[in-house]
This record gives structure tokens, sequence and C-alpha cells, in this order.
């Protein structure tokens, strides 16, 4: 697998050019990386009109991820979704978009920002935590709302999936794009089973490449698949460049290109050693008298409770040992292992967990998820005047945030929704003391 954007600011970097270019460091090391941290000089290509390295490094991700197109970006899933919600716009179906509650808060600020409708699919199990999407439910939805694409996020934070190949099945049956938020899920298809969305049915999908695999922060891919409208590869460019910074990361990108040669190589093979020692790990954890919980192969949530203390609790304990998780609440505590975590590492996790003491089980529940009222739309909310309030004055108002919570993985309440009382009781129970309202 070739690397042409290392390569390329290798050279440039040894060739010691006078650095009459931005950025503004000329290449003088500080950090030990300004070498390497160049912009879109003559011969690096350009990001969003890739037709040089850039593009040929594209091309070898889009081989790895069996796509018809994959395009870098610098800026995280963020700007993926930004990108996917205007690919869904670019044909021309009325605006009206159905997603899966469990949506990260840049989907309701990018709805907002393109005066997309967001119709929400609400899981039938009525949980803040958990968001599953039965094939029945998408169908009727899609009949009612007939939206321009389905958006679903796959895997969540706390490691739950969704039936992707049922899910898609249902939306190629309607002719309605799937469209999915797999910013945990980059690895997925390097298991010796391939589980990537896009593999699964998905028509667009965006990949934090760096919250799974070996990439620097903001490395992320937007993968558009074989079988999706024209007009998504063909705008996919536009579509990025439309919200993205024109000043990419080279370092970045780098990343990116280096992680191609390493998934082509030895990554799968660590991979799955790396679901294999979670996967007994996590047995070992459960016999011990853990509860877990989620489906994703390379995240261990626990659910702790039951064991006698909270997400948060547990997660103060770990740090007493030096052990940071991803992230707790009072419910769960999510680690993120990877292939690269270090052999004495994942002794040292097992070590802590298996060293809590088992103590008289919590037994507060969280309270049941609100459905709030909507009073405008998202863009209204967002666009208002806005101020902030303690969350007891903000009974009755409408959300001016994008979203108030998630995690857990639904949100309490998203923009343009009314604070009532149920919402009131979550603010409470996770500990939120403020919010945006509008004016
Ligand atoms: C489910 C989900 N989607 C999207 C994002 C945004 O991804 P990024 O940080 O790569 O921009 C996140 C970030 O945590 C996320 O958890």
């Amino acid at each position: 697998m070739t690397t042409p954007i290392i390569d390329f600011v290798r050279r440039y970097a040894e060739k010691n050019a006078v650095r009459m270019h931005m950025p503004g460091h000329k290449g003088q090391n500080v950090l030990g990386c300004e070498p390497w941290d160049i912009t879109e000089i003559s011969g690096a290509d350009e990001l969003y009109h890739a037709r040089g390295v850039i593009r040929e490094s594209e091309e070898n991700a889009a081989a790895l991820f069996g796509s018809a197109r994959t395009l870098y970006s610098a800026e995280g899933s963020s700007l993926c979704i930004r990108a996917m919600l205007y690919l869904a716009l670019m044909q021309g179906r009325p605006p009206v978009l159905l997603a899966a509650r469990n949506a990260h808060r840049v989907l309701t600020a990018a709805a907002a920002l393109l005066d997309i409708d967001v119709r929400w699919l609400y899981s039938e199990e009525n949980s803040l935590l958990s968001c599953p999407v039965s094939p029945a439910a998408l169908d009727a939805a899609i009949r009612r709302e007939q939206p321009m694409a389905v958006y679903l996020t796959s895997p969540d934070y706390l490691g739950n999936t969704q039936d992707i190949p049922a899910l898609s099945a249902v939306c190629r049956a309607h002719g309605v794009p799937l469209l999915v938020d797999n910013a945990h899920g980059a690895y997925l298809r390097f298991l010796p089973e391939d589980r990537h969305p896009l593999s699964l049915g998905a028509d667009l999908c965006c990949d934090s490449a760096h919250k799974t695999l070996p990439c620097l922060t903001g490395a992320a891919y937007l993968h558009v698949g074989k079988n999706a409208p024209a007009v998504f590869a063909q705008q996919a460019e536009r579509a990025l460049s439309l919200f993205a910074s024109t000043s990419p990361s080279y370092l970045i990108l780098q990343s990116l290109d280096a992680a191609n040669a390493r998934l082509a190589a030895d990554f799968p093979g660590q991979l799955a050693d790396a679901v294999r020692r979670l996967s007994a790990i996590k047995g070992r954890l459960a016999d011990h008298g853990y509860a877990l919980t989620g489906d994703e192969p390379l995240k261990l949530t626990l659910a702790p409770k039951g064991f006698g203390y909270t997400g948060d609790g547990l997660h103060d304990l770990l740090r007493a040992r030096n052990i940071e998780c991803e992230f707790s609440d009072p419910d769960h505590l999510v680690l993120m292992p990877g292939p690269a975590t270090p052999a004495a590492d994942w002794q040292r996790v097992e070590s802590a967990l298996l060293a809590v003491p088992r103590r008289a089980p919590i037994t507060q529940v969280p309270p049941s998820l609100p459905h709030p009222a909507r009073a405008c739309s998202p863009r209204q909310a967002l666009l208002s005047p806005q101020i902030e309030l303690s969350v007891e004055k903000a009974l009755g108002r409408t959300l001016a945030d994008a979203h108030a919570g998630c995690p857990p993985a639904v949100p309490i309440v998203a923009a343009g929704e009314i604070i009532d009382g149920d919402a009131l009781r979550c603010f409470r129970y996770y500990g939120f003391d403020t919010c945006h309202v509008i004016a």
C-alpha cells in the first residue's frame, strides 16, 4: 500500500526549502512535528479538489473500505455529518430526515444550518440509554414521514449497534438512502467478520478514524457506498468543502495515509487479538459480578450499579490507579481499549476492576425517556437570541442548544423542544445545572 502524502511531505522536509508560505512556524521545531506540518503547496494536492497525492491516498482508503469513494476529513466526523446532510439534500427531495434519537448534537446543528426538518425515531424501549430501531418501526416511519434519507447512529457512545443489514433492507425497499454515523466504528471493517455499516448496506457513512484506528485526533473518513445515488459521489468533495477549513492539517492527512499501510498489513491481526482479549476480559468481569452492556466488540461498557457503584464512582476508583476512561455517568463506565493498548495496560485495567470490592447494589434507576413537545424547528431555536438559565428556571422554555445531554445515548431535549417536568428530572439526575433557552 503506497503512502503518497507522507512520501511527498518527507521529501519536502528533507529538501530544506525556504518556506515563504504558511504556516507561521516555518518548519522550525518546537513540538517536534513542525517540519512535516505544511500547507497546500505545489505538489501537495488540495483536499476537496484532490487530483494528486491526496487522491491517490483516498483511493487506497476506498479500496480498503470497499467504498465507491472515500474522502478524508481533518475535522472529524463532525464535518462529515454536515456533508452527509447536504448530500441528502442534493437529491432534490423535500428536506425531511428520519433520524434515530441517539444522534450526536452535530446532527441537530447541521440540520438547523441546512434547514432540514428532523423527525425522530424513538426506541420502543423508551430508554435514555439506547435507541434500537426495529425494521417494522422504520418501515412504518418511512411510510408516514416520506423522508429524503434515514440517519442512524451505530455504534453509539455506549457501544450499542443497530441491525444495519435489516434496516438498510427496509431503506432500499423504499428507495430511501441510509446515512450512518459510524464515528465509533471505523475498525468494524477490519474484524475477522466485516461489520462496517457500508458493507452492511449503508449509502453514506462517516467514521472517526481517530476514535478507533491508529490516527491523530481529527482524522475521519466520509465513505460513499457502491450502490448510493450517483449524486453522492459526484458532490462529495463540494459537500465537504462547503463546511471545511481551507487549511487542512497535513499532519492529520499523513496519519490517515499512514493508517492505510497499517490497515492493509498488520492491523486486522492485531484487532482480532484485541477483540479476543477484550472478550475474555469481559467474560471474567461478568463472572466477577459486573453487568456489561452494548454489543460493540472493542468497547467495554460496564453498568456497575448492581455491583454497588455508579459509573462515575467506579471511574474515580480507576483514576486513583492512574487509569483514565472514555466516559462515565451515573449508570455507565465506558472504556475504549484497542490494538495499540500495551499488554501491561490490559492487565492493569482487569486487575483494577477485579480488585474493586462488591458492595450492596445501588437501586436508583435512571428516569424514563422524556418525549418533549416541539415548539419550533431546530433552525429557529438555534438562530434565536438565547439566554442561559438554571435548569429549574428553564422549565416550560424552549431549548436553544443543539442538544441537552447525550451521552446518555439519547439526548434529553433537542433544539426547539420544550423543557418539561420529565426533562427536568433527567437534568437533575445527570447533574446538568444550566442550559440555553430561547430568550
Ligand atoms: C456518535 C458520535 N458521532 C459523531 C461524533 C463527532 O465526531 P468527531 O469528534 O470525529 O467530530 C462523536 C464524537 O464523540 C460521536 O460520539
